[in-house]
């Protein structure tokens, strides 16, 4: 593994480069794991995030799947089936019409990554139990239930004024045997941390549809910089509304953190979409 988290495929790049250059570019760009997650993923180039946006409007063709394929953001409780057990995440669609409210209902890329977590623990791909976690932007909790469901220690987080369907859901949701811990605390990104969410720092950062506004990016990426240490994975899900703003935030953000995309054949195989994308980020480690 080198400073920036990053182990590739020896007997791959061992290899000269044959007749076909882009099949040998594009092994180069497989990584056999990235920092705690153990699974392939395709590294996005830091010069060229241009190259990411081209290749998933143009492969995955996001725009022509029906967006909602497994979140029902009408319904006031979304049913989930995870870690033996079926979750049941109350929503508030009415709240949805606020302006700047877009929490208080579950979005794809939550379910897709709670689904993503429960199969890479299963896969021995990420292990969770005992790690200290840190969601950001929650919503309505799933992706946090589950990542204490399978063993972690995590603090949930949202606006200050957003908690209250979230501590709701948490409370319904972790109930009886559940193997790890959740706490639901305040947080804005861009924001000083509180002491607990810093000490020590996070093994996972998680974030399901946190890139969506031009706006936040900067203040997005300010918070993982400031989670990160050597040790800590990032690991967020999106989906594929607006090009510019998913391109926005890869060239900012690879300015400190080497990024990885997860393929699909790693996800849990009931929660795949061609509207969601996964991606695992490590910050770079700075040589003095
Ligand atoms: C589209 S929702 C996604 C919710 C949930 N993660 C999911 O997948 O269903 C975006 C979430 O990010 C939160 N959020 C937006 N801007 C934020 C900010 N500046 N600081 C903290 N949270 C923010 C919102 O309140 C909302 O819960």
């Amino acid at each position: 593994m080198n400073g920036d988290g990053v182990v590739k495929d020896e007997r791959k790049v061992a290899g000269k480069p044959e007749e076909n250059e882009y099949e040998y570019e594009e092994e180069q760009r497989m990584l056999e794991e990235l920092g705690m997650y153990k699974g392939k993923v395709r590294l996005v180039s830091s010069e060229e995030p241009t190259e990411e946006t081209m290749l998933l409007w143009g492969i995955q063709q996001p725009t022509f799947s029906k967006p909602n394929a497994f979140a029902r953001q009408t319904s006031l409780q979304l049913r989930v089936d995870a870690c033996g057990r079926t979750l049941s995440i109350l929503q508030s669609p009415s709240n949805l019409g606020t302006p700047g409210v877009t929490g208080s209902v579950m979005w794809d890329s939550g379910v897709v990554l709670g689904k993503f977590l429960e199969h890479a623990v299963e896969s021995e791909r990420i292990h969770l139990q005992g790690k200290k976690v840190i969601e950001l932007g929650s919503g309505c909790g799933l992706v946090g239930c589950v990542a204490a469901l399978l063993g972690a220690q995590v603090i949930l987080t949202d606006l200050p004024d957003r908690l209250r369907l979230l501590k709701k859901n948490v409370e319904a949701n972790l109930y009886g045997d559940v193997r790890g811990s959740a706490t639901v605390n305040e947080l804005t990104w861009g924001d000083e941390l509180d002491n607990d969410m810093r000490n020590p720092l996070p093994d996972y950062v998680l974030g399901s549809d946190v890139i969506y506004s031009e706006g936040a990016v900067v203040d997005l990426i300010a918070t993982l910089l400031d989670l990160s240490g050597t040790q800590t994975t990032v690991i967020l899900a999106g989906e594929l509304r607006n090009d510019a703003i998913l391109e926005y935030f890869l060239q900012a953000a690879a300015e400190d953190f080497t990024i990885g995309r997860v393929d699909q054949t790693q996800w849990h195989p009931d929660c795949c979409s061609p509207r969601v994308v996964i991606y695992v980020l490590v910050k770079k480690q700075r040589k003095l």
